[in-house]
């Protein structure tokens, strides 16, 4: 089932000012989606898009609505991080920009059925490409201890050894596999949301998202292969939605930018390593009011934007540091 609220492309105006599409660009629209994003920039300019979603709704939906466009689009289906590989031997492969709305969208969240959402009772799914691990086989099989962690480290969440307590005393009775099930066991255990304040049942719903889409590392490893394709002034636009992801994005900007105040042990500032991007503007940039009015969604998103200098590539980082390491 699907509860119908409409997809609202986030911060659409700024990517669009941030991407400048020019006659003849070639532009990655590394997420998809529904098209927001991907359908605003040829409508901006005579260029070519490639777009990539791991969910195979969203593939379908591109093969549906991109038709207009003709050979201007193409859809990849794919992880983002697997982006060198899914552009090979295309023009993509030397992209003018690149654009990264991060997270689920609007249609995955309100489809009960991919059990995204502690609003709607639907299957403990929670899978983007509907393959691999299910959030039902990571709750009833992982241990307790192993749960909590994943608790606490992707979604914040200061009761995560109650939580995975609970949910542990509960799988022992019978298995997990319910949506509505999960969010009431978070729900016993933390006190009741106080009106204006999010679902208690926000947090771990948002880890265990994370941990079965393994969204860390597909971040890192997406960031790293944007920094050696993008060409010369490519443009890298990044929207993340919670403070994990800001906080990977933030440090990879600043660092490739040589402007981290504490450069990473594994890999010491070295006056002869030149920065791979400048930053443009510094800071990030927030969703206007009237926007956040409309869709409530988009009160927690960030853009942040770099520019691709004429530096070679500098070796992977240490992802540690990247997400828990100091900022
Ligand atoms: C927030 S939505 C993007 C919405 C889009 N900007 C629009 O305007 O319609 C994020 C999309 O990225 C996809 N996605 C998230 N992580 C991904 C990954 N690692 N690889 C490929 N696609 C991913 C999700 O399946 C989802 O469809």
């Amino acid at each position: 089932m699907n509860t119908g609220t409409l997809h609202h492309p986030v911060m659409l105006p700024q990517i669009i000012s941030a991407l400048a599409p020019k006659d003849g660009d070639y532009i990655i629209d590394a997420t998809f989606g529904d098209g927001g994003y991907s359908k605003s920039i040829l409508n901006h300019a005579n260029c070519f898009v490639a777009g990539i979603d791991r969910d195979p709704d969203a593939i379908s939906r591109a093969h549906a609505k991109m038709q207009e466009f003709g050979n201007k689009f193409t859809i990849l289906e794919g992880s983002f991080s697997n982006i060198e590989r899914l552009t090979e031997n295309t023009p993509f492969n030397r992209p003018d920009a690149i654009v990264f709305d991060l997270g689920v969208c609007s249609t995955q969240l309100d489809e009960a059925e991919r059990g995204f959402s502690f609003k709607y009772d639907g299957p403990l799914d929670m899978r983007m490409s509907k393959k691999g691990e299910s959030a039902a086989d990571v709750v009833n099989s992982i241990s307790e201890s192993k749960l909590a962690n994943i608790i606490y480290n992707y979604g914040d969440e200061r009761a995560s050894r109650r939580i995975a307590r609970a949910i542990s005393a509960r799988r022992a009775q019978k298995p997990l596999i319910r949506t509505a099930e999960l969010a009431q066991i978070v729900r016993s255990v933390l006190p009741r949301a106080q009106k204006g304040k999010s679902d208690p049942a926000t947090r771990t719903f948002q880890a265990l998202r994370i941990y079965v889409n393994n969204e860390i590392d597909e971040l890192c490893d997406a960031l790293l292969a944007s920094e050696r394709i993008l060409q010369e002034g490519g443009i890298l636009a990044v929207v993340s939605f919670h403070s994990i992801e800001d906080r990977i994005v933030k440090r990879f900007m600043r660092e490739r930018a040589g402007l981290s105040s504490q450069p990473s042990r594994h890999q010491p500032f070295q006056s002869d390593i030149k920065p791979t991007f400048r930053l443009s503007p510094q800071r990030p940039i927030s969703p206007e009011a009237d926007e956040i009015k409309i869709n409530p969604r988009a009160r927690s998103a960030k853009l942040r934007i770099a520019i691709r200098t004429a530096a070679a590539a500098k070796k992977a980082f240490n992802k540690h540091e990247m997400v828990r390491g100091r900022s």
